[in-house]
C-alpha cells in the first residue's frame, strides 16, 4: 500500500478529508448492516435531533503503525463499550460494541494509505459518532440515526508537542452531579468551548476543572483526565463520577503498577493538595500525556517541581511505556493491541 504524500512530521491535530468513512443508518428499530462510502458529506433533515437538541456521542480512538509495519489499534472494544453507555444515557440505540470494533478496523483498513508511518510522530486519528437523524421538534429522542466512523491523521493535540503546559483553575463547571461528565456527548464540549476561547485569550492552555458541587476537588480537563505524581512517587488519578472514564488512564494506571512497580491510586483529589505533587499531566487518545508545568488557581501559581522544559521523569516512563505498547516496541497486555 503506498502511503499518501503528506508532511507527517509536521501535521497538527487537525481535519483532513481521508478516502473512506463508515455508515450504518438505524430505522424501524433496527441497524442496517453499513457500508464504506467516498462522500463526506452528511445530508440530514433541518429539524433533526442531532441540530435541535443536540443528541448525539462520540468517540476517539488512533491507529498506529508498529516498528515491524502493522498497523494496529488500542483497546477498541473499551471505546465501544463506553459508546454503548454514552448512547444509552441519551435514550439513542446502542450501537453494539463487536459492530463498532468491526466498522473502525475496516474504516482504518480502507484509508490505509493515511496511516502515519512508524516514527512520523503522527497517526491516524479515528472518530466514530452517532446522532439523531430524523426531525423531532417537541423534546424526545429521536426515532432514527445514523452510526459513521471516519478518520484524520493528527500531530499533537497541543501546540509544541511535549513542553509542559499553562492551566488554570476554572470558574466554569464542565459536569453536574448526576449529569453527563461521565459520557461522551458533544453538549459536554460545546459547553466547554467558551471556557476554553476564554483560557487561551488570558494566555492558558487548558482549564482545570472541579467539582461542580462544592469546587473543592479536581476534575478533569476539557479533553483528559489528570494524572498525578506525589514527591514519593506514587500515581494519583482522581475518583469522580462525573469525569470521563478515559481508556488512557485506565491502562497508565495499569502500565504504572505492572510495567513500572508504582504504587497507583484513584481517589478524590483536592485543589487545596496541588502544590504537594511533583508531577502532573493530561492524558487522553489526544493528548497521549501533555505534561503540566504550572497551575494558576486565581492569580496563585503553582509551579510543579519538574519544570517548564520536559516531563518529569515518572511522566516520562509512563509516556514511554505507553507509547512502546501502543507501537508494538513493548509487549502488550493480553487483548490490548488489535491488529487491522
Ligand atoms: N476526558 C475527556 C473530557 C475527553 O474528551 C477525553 C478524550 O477522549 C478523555 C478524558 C480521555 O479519554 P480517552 O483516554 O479514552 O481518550
Ligand atoms: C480524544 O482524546 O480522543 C478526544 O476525543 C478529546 C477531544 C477533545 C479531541
Amino acid at each position: 500500500m503506498e502511503k499518501k504524500s503528506i508532511d507527517w512530521a509536521n501535521l497538527g491535530f487537525g481535519y483532513m478529508e481521508t478516502d473512506y468513512r463508515f455508515v450504518s443508518d438505524y430505522k424501524n428499530g433496527g441497524w442496517d448492516e453499513g457500508a464504506l462510502i467516498q462522500d463526506p458529506k452528511v445530508v440530514i433533515n433541518e429539524c433533526a435531533g442531532v441540530l435541535q437538541y443536540a443528541q448525539t456521542v462520540f468517540e476517539g480512538m488512533k491507529a498506529y503503525t508498529t516498528q515491524d509495519g502493522r498497523i494496529v489499534t488500542f483497546r477498541p472494544d473499551l471505546n465501544g463499550e463506553r459508546m454503548e453507555n454514552s448512547a444509552r444515557r441519551l435514550e439513542m440505540p446502542v450501537y453494539p460494541k463487536e459492530a463498532f470494533v468491526k466498522a473502525v478496523v475496516k474504516t482504518i483498513r480502507a484509508n490505509e494509505a493515511y496511516v502515519p508511518p512508524y516514527g512520523s510522530g503522527a497517526t491516524l486519528y479515528v472518530r466514530p459518532y452517532m446522532f439523531g437523524s430524523n426531525a423531532v421538534i417537541g423534546v424526545k429522542p429521536a426515532d432514527e440515526y445514523q452510526f459513521r466512523v471516519f478518520t484524520t491523521p493528527v500531530g499533537p493535540y497541543f501546540k509544541g508537542g511535549v513542553k509542559p503546559l499553562t492551566i488554570r483553575v476554572s470558574d466554569f463547571d464542565r459536569a453536574a452531579p448526576n449529569g453527563t461528565g461521565h459520557i461522551k456527548a458533544g453538549l459536554n464540549y460545546a459547553m466547554s468551548l467558551h471556557a476554553i476561547v476564554d483560557a487561551h485569550k488570558q494566555g492558558y492552555d487548558e482549564n482545570m476543572y472541579l467539582d461542580a458541587a462544592t469546587r473543592t476537588k479536581v476534575e478533569e480537563t476539557g479533553g483528559a483526565n489528570f494524572l498525578f505524581v506525589t514527591k514519593d512517587g506514587k500515581v494519583v488519578t482522581p475518583k469522580s463520577d462525573s469525569i470521563l472514564p478515559s481508556i488512557t488512564r485506565r491502562s497508565l494506571m495499569q502500565v504504572a503498577r505492572d510495567y513500572l512497580g508504582l504504587c497507583a491510586e484513584e481517589r478524590e483529589v483536592y485543589a487545596k493538595e496541588l502544590a504537594d505533587f511533583a508531577e502532573c499531566g493530561l492524558c487522553g487518545t489526544a493528548a497521549v500525556i501533555s505534561p503540566v508545568g504550572k497551575i494558576v488557581d486565581h492569580g496563585k501559581e503553582i509551579c510543579l517541581p519538574s519544570g517548564m522544559d520536559k516531563m518529569g521523569p515518572v511522566t516520562q516512563k509512563l509516556y514511554d511505556t505507553l507509547t512502546g505498547i501502543q507501537m508494538g516496541t513493548i509487549k502488550a497486555p493480553e487483548g490490548w493491541i488489535v491488529e487491522v
